[in-house]
């Protein structure tokens, strides 16, 4: 089967793309910053397990080729790994906003510089999982919002450039998935925001998305779009 590297993978919406794309024959590539639970996936998935730290500049190029050390080529690239925050912007300190911005933008653009060359054409696929903040903003999480709208306008730019080669970019756009990301929000948090999608639907957008080839999935939640604009822009915890 296909190649699949799929990074933040030792939980949430990343585990649940290993399990779902592993089901479906690939030979997956686990990366995550988690050895015991990666180890387990891997045991349970057949996936292959590879901890990586990406908050570090340089990251995402040392990922890249201990990959290609094992594998000829990557074919299919799931930019999952993503941190998050929830605060007033002024009190967001700086070690954090660094660390945000390393892992949401600087690393998938790394990893994908990187492995992109020896992508096959047609075939190869690159995933991105955005956020309903990144389209809309969200009060408390301006920088973080502001990572995923960079991460999004870039894969859409990069499939401009890319679709002669036929190489696909997609970009998933999930609004509330319970992961232990939603979790880390808290209850007040939980109490606004009570119907959580599962991971398998993020997981099942995105395996569909690459089975066929599609350009971009939109994943709403608990809400859609026009709700979304209404409900969202004032919703500053
Ligand atoms: P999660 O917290 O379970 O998963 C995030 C993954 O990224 C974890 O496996 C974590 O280990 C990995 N990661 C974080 N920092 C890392 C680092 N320095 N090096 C390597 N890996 C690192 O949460 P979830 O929800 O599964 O998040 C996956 C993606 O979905 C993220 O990009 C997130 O921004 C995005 N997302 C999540 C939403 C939600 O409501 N849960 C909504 C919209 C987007």
């Amino acid at each position: 089967g296909a190649v699949v590297l799929v990074t933040g993978a030792s939980s949430g919406i990343g585990a649940a793309v290993v399990r779902r794309l592993a089901r479906a024959g690939s030979q997956v590539v686990a990366v995550g910053r988690h050895p015991g639970r990666l180890a387990r996936l891997a045991a349970e998935t057949g996936a292959a397990a590879l901890p990586a730290d990406l908050a570090r500049p340089g990251a995402g190029r040392e990922l890249a080729e201990r990959v290609l050390a094992r594998h000829p080529r990557v074919d299919v690239l799931v930019n999952n790994a993503g941190v998050g925050w929830a605060g007033r912007f002024t009190e967001m300190p700086d070690a954090v906003t660094d660390e945000l911005l390393a892992v949401n933008l600087h690393a998938p653009i790394e990893l994908t510089r990187a492995l992109l060359p020896g992508m096959r054409r047609p075939g190869g696929h690159l995933a991105f999982v955005g956020s309903i903040a990144g389209r809309l903003g969200v009060g408390g999480e301006a920088v973080y919002a502001a990572s995923k709208a960079g991460l999004d306008i870039f894969a859409q730019s990069l499939r401009l450039e890319l679709a002669p080669h036929r190489i696909t970019v997609s970009v998933v756009v999930p609004g509330v998935v319970d992961t232990p990301f939603f979790d880390r929000r808290g209850q007040a948090y939980r109490r606004r925001r009570p119907r959580p999608l599962p991971p398998e639907r993020v997981a099942d957008a995105l395996a569909a998305a690459i089975a066929r080839d599609r350009a971009e999935v939109y994943v709403p939640g608990w809400l859609r779009l026009p709700v979304a604009v209404r409900g969202l822009q004032p919703a500053v915890y």
